[in-house]
């Protein structure tokens, strides 16, 4: 059966801006996250603590992070890839983290320049650092159904890197569609790969919408018994190290369909629309969001 709530990790401020290639004006992006606070949303994820020289985009990551308002019952992780990234973004006060790897040699090495098995240590440092400030890491596995290098990708694969980040210390982790290219038949192939290790109150799924089945992957998932789900307002988003890859799934059209089926989530769609709207505007963009061009054209 279905869960009964489902939690939304709101990446758009992260995964959603740092493609863009006009670089948004700091106040912007922390207004925006102010105003997602005011959703309903629980886990917003700020910024990255990232190389400035690879992402420019997320150069202001400390700014961001001092400059944001944090909301009670909002909790608000930024991505490190290494120690230097993540004794920054302590400094800049995050009490949440994610490190993220993937299960693609190829992609390990274009993103976070490093074999899966040096990520796996550069991850191991930062999470023990993490665990001792009592600060909470979330592991990502990329390419976990496909990866823009090297086409498809096993599921053992995706489980074998799951298990590693997971039994390091990642209380959760997000499997990521990272070029959108899974369907229902390949998301539940690798689910039941990897839920034969890891519980599914640990896992979450990251889709990307490149070929229109991120709905379609998520609902399947969550009949599968994952409860936390990885959506960009608007439909934001991209990797730059993933050419061609399109947004996430819209958290409006994601809202609109667990208010369809009755699950729960906490989050006021019309609310999230105007936080859409928002930042489509500052950014100069249209929504990709079918709910909000339904609902704003009506
Ligand atoms: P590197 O060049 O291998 O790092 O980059 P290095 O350790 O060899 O150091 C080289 C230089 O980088 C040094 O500076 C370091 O200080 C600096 P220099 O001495 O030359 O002046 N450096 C850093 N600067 C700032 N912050 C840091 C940091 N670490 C080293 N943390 C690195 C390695 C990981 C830093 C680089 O490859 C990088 O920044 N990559 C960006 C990766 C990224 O942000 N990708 C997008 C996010 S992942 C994603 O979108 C997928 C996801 O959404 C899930 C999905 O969809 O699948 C999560
Ligand atoms: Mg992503």
């Amino acid at each position: 059966g279905l869960p009964e709530f489902v939690k939304i990790v709101e990446v758009g401020p992260r995964d959603g801006l740092q493609n863009e290639k006009v670089i948004v004006p700091t106040d912007i992006k922390i207004e925006f996250i102010n105003r997602l606070s005011q959703t309903g949303l629980s886990v917003i994820e700020v910024t990255s603590f990232v190389s400035s020289r690879w992402v420019p985009q997320m150069a202001d990551h400390t700014e961001v992070m001092k400059g944001i308002h944090q909301y009670p019952g909002v909790r608000y992780p930024v991505l490190t890839p290494n120690l230097q990234g993540f004794h920054r973004a302590v400094a800049a006060g995050a009490t949440e983290i994610s490190v993220f790897g993937a299960a693609s040699e190829s992609f390990s090495k274009k993103n976070i320049n490093c074999s899966i098995e040096e990520s796996m240590g550069k991850f191991e440092e930062v999470v023990k650092s993490a665990r001792h400030m009592n600060i909470p890491a979330r592991g990502y596995v990329s390419c976990a159904l496909g990866c823009p290098y090297e086409g498809s990708i096993t599921p053992q694969k995706v489980t074998e890197v799951s298990k590693r980040l997971y039994g390091m210390g990642c209380y959760e982790i997000s499997l990521g569609d990272t070029i959108g290219v899974g369907t229902p038949g390949s998301m539940k192939r690798m689910l039941e790969s990897v839920m034969k290790e890891i519980p599914p109150g640990a896992l979450a799924v990251h889709c990307h919408d490149t070929y229109g089945q991120a709905l379609a992957n998520i609902l399947t998932a969550l009949q599968m018994g994952i409860n936390v789900v990885d959506s960009a307002v608007s439909g934001l988003g991209g990797c730059p190290y993933a050419k061609g890859a399109s947004g996430n799934v819209a958290t409006e059209d994601l809202v609109y369909m667990l208010n369809g089926l009755g699950l729960n989530t906490g989050v006021n769609l019309y609310k999230v629309m105007e936080a859409g709207d928002f930042i489509c505007k500052a950014v100069n963009k249209t929504t990709n969001s079918k709910v909000a061009q339904a609902s704003f054209n009506a």
